[in-house]
């Protein structure tokens, strides 16, 4: 399984030979720039809720790769019915096996409308269960005592977290948050993108090193092996 950070929220994993692309916002955003949008591989578009800093890019690389959107209901009716976009339409606590592996749909404290102010349903996360692994994308969260139920049915080998703070978790929550779901490699997510949710990397390293955790910060375009 392999994880590549796009910048912000955008992942694109590649598992059994399926490429998934996750939350994709990259071509607005500045510091993604040498992120070849064009050139993306995409059999998959997971989409955790529909603020534009994670939908940005949906339209052209679907219109361009025909991925399918996995997503709640909302979001995938929306696509469907403005876009003729195909999608897999979940919500929380349903798992479903996709040609990659199985996904699982939890909750998250967040809100979830399109720009254009429709409704985009519950925000949620994901467990992706596959090559005998487990990922946990959390999305934009806060930190939530329904974390603690992921480690109750997953033992899980990376949880990608938001840490920017303002929007979602910051530093210090993530760090429980590692704790909740009981997994010692963590990737941050959201933060950095903009001024209010800069955050000090050393001192972000320095705190999850205290409780023997690792916490990867990954340049953008850098890609993780799991
Ligand atoms: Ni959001
Ligand atoms: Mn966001």
């Amino acid at each position: 399984m392999k994880i590549s950070y796009y910048g912000h929220s955008s992942l694109g994993l590649e598992i059994n030979g399926k490429h998934i692309l996750v939350d994709p916002f990259i071509s607005q955003n500045p510091k993604a720039a040498n992120i070849a949008i064009d050139s993306l591989k995409a059999d998959y578009v997971l989409l955790t809720h529909a603020h534009y800093d994670h939908i940005m890019d949906v339209e052209a690389i679907v219109e361009r790769t025909k991925a399918k959107i996995i997503s709640n209901h909302e979001i995938v009716t929306y696509y469907a019915n403005n876009k003729q976009f195909e999608g897999h339409a979940m919500n929380q606590g349903g798992s479903w096996n996709f040609d990659f592996g199985r996904v699982k749909v939890v909750n998250a404290i967040h809100s979830s409308s399109f720009p254009d102010g429709t409704y985009g349903g519950n925000p949620v996360g994901f467990v992706i269960s596959a090559e005998g692994k487990n990922i946990y994308i959390a999305g934009d969260t806060a930190l939530t005592m329904d974390m603690k139920l992921i480690p109750l049915f997953f033992k899980l080998e990376l949880a990608i977290l938001p840490i920017g703070g303002n929007f979602t978790m910051d530093i210090e929550e993530a760090i429980v948050a590692a704790q909740f779901v009981e997994c010692d490699t963590i990737m941050g997510m959201h933060y950095d993108t903009a001024p209010y949710i800069e955050i000090n990397h050393q001192e972000a390293h320095d705190k999850f090193k205290a409780i023997n955790k690792n916490l990867l910060l990954l340049n953008i375009g850098e890609s993780y092996e799991l």
